[in-house]
């Protein structure tokens, strides 16, 4: 296998399938189904899940409430979906442990960093839920911080698209993807892989990010095999 110990960034919103809101139960057992396939060829793999399809703390503060506010409520989504997908990943047999960065010991472990590593090293998928535990970070962030911290090999951003692209391939016909790129250039070109604090993380501490097509069954396996899939940005 290409990497030893990864950190797979799943979106809040891929979670919702064709639904407008929530949790979309087939959508789940997929990507548990894909989490399980790399779990058992011994990977030792963390995971971060946004929250946007319950609460989104951008849209809060449009409507008027405190941005820190809305942030919180925006962590407190992202813990639900880490339920779910423990839940998920559990039900097919993968051992979880949820750690959150906000306190909340009757439903997760506090995050610790050197137990997240034992729980990796002992086989465990770890889910890092609450965001940073912060307002004005995103949970691309929190993937970047977390990863960092527990010596991923790679960011694994899984999205709806498969890839980076030179321009918005829905807008722009002759649009052509990347296989790599680097962090300078994509900055160059304005092109947005990650907000700039993820981004900054990533560069600073030398942190490949592979942004991929997750919602096809197998992507996961395949880059973790080596193969060309979605684009990769590193240094
Ligand atoms: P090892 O010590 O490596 O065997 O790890 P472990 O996670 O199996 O041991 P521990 O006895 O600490 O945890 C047993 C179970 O309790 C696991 O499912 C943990 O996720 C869970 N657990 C541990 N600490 C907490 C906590 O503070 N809150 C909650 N809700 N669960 C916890």
């Amino acid at each position: 296998m290409k990497y030893k110990r990864i950190l797979l960034k799943l979106s809040g919103e891929s979670l919702m399938g064709d639904k407008s809101f929530g949790i979309d139960n087939q959508r789940l057992s997929l990507y548990a189904d894909q989490i399980k396939e790399i779990y058992e060829s011994g990977i030792e793999v963390a995971i971060v899940i946004g929250g946007g399809n319950i609460f989104r703390g951008v849209q809060a503060e449009e409507g008027g409430m405190d941005r820190t506010h809305g942030d919180y409520m925006g962590m407190l989504a992202t813990m639900i979906n880490s339920m779910a997908l423990q839940a998920a990943l559990e039900s097919v047999g993968v051992r979880t442990r949820l750690q959150s960065a906000i306190e909340m010991k009757e439903i997760a472990e506090p995050f610790v960093r050197r137990r997240a590593v034992r729980h990796l090293e002992k086989g465990r998928v770890v889910i890092f839920g609450a965001g940073t535990g912060n307002p004005f970070f995103t949970t691309d962030s929190a993937a970047s911080l977390r990863a960092i911290e527990i010596n991923a090999d790679v960011i694994l951003k899984g999205t709806r698209v498969d890839g980076i692209y030179t321009a918005d391939p829905e807008k722009d016909a002759s649009a052509t993807k990347y296989d790599m790129i680097s962090f300078d250039d994509a900055y160059g070109s304005g092109l947005k892989v990650m907000d700039m604090t993820a981004f900054t993380l990533c560069k600073e501490n030398d942190l490949p990010i592979i942004v991929f097509d997750m919602d096809t069954p197998g992507n996961l396996k395949r880059i973790l095999e080596g193969e060309q899939v979605g684009t990769i940005v590193r240094n």
